[in-house]
């Protein structure tokens, strides 16, 4: 008799530890679920770092339109079965390999001709050139500077034929 009652109450104060390691580890998952924000498996970066964040790819995106004063569609194509939306891993339009390019020639232009000369604290982090400082809300700043003076006439639609060249060494016409 006095064996069963012991018995007894082990099992129940083993079944209460249990049922609170239960909702505790309920709980602490719920909490984990809410605020874990997987960090995203990017599919087509060529010039961006890998594990760059979603809100510093989402800033330098943000950047890019306001600097040239277009939409997220003017580099990026639509998804191919439904059109409203867009496929921002493919290749498909012109205008993001050629802001592929720009990427790396700004990145290049701080890293070798600024960043030296800003030593602290963090020369890394030195932008000195982005896109706006030459863009000026303008797709194409040659063709903008040339309606503006004929000091600034470096454009010439004759030779305008850089999207043409491009797609036609990528083999797409
Ligand atoms: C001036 C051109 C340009 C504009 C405008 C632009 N992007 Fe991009 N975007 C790029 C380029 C170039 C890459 C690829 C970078 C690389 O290869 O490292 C890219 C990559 C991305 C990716 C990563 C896709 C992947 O998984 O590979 C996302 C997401 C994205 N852009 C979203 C946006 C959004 C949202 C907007 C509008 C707010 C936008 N972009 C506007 C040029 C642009
Ligand atoms: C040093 C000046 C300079 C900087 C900095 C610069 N660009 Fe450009 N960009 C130009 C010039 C000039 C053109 C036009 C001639 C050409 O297409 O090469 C151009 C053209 C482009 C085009 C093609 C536009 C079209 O439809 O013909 C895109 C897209 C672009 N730039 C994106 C960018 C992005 C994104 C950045 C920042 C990462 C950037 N550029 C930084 C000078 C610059």
């Amino acid at each position: 008799m006095k064996n069963k009652r012991k018995i007894f109450s082990l099992l129940m104060s083993l079944s209460f530890v249990f049922l609170i390691t239960l909702l505790y580890a309920f709980k602490s998952k719920t909490i984990e679920d809410n605020s874990y924000q997987p960090q995203p498996k990017w599919k087509n970066l060529k010039v961006l770092p890998q594990n760059i964040s979603k809100d510093s790819l989402d800033y330098l995106m943000d950047g890019y339109t306001n600097a040239l004063s277009v939409k997220c569609n003017y580099c990026h194509a639509s998804q191919k079965d439904n059109s409203s939306k867009l496929d921002f891993a493919s290749d498909d339009k012109i205008e993001k390999e050629i802001a592929r390019g720009m990427i790396k020639m700004t990145n290049d232009l701080n890293k070798i001709y600024f960043q030296p000369h800003f030593p602290d604290p963090k020369p890394a982090q030195v932008q000195v050139v982005n896109c706006v400082m030459c863009h000026r809300g303008a797709p194409n700043p040659e063709k903008y500077l040339a309606k503006m003076s004929t000091m600034y006439k470096t454009y010439n639609p004759d030779r305008d034929n850089r999207k043409e060249k491009m797609l036609k060494e990528m083999g797409k016409h």
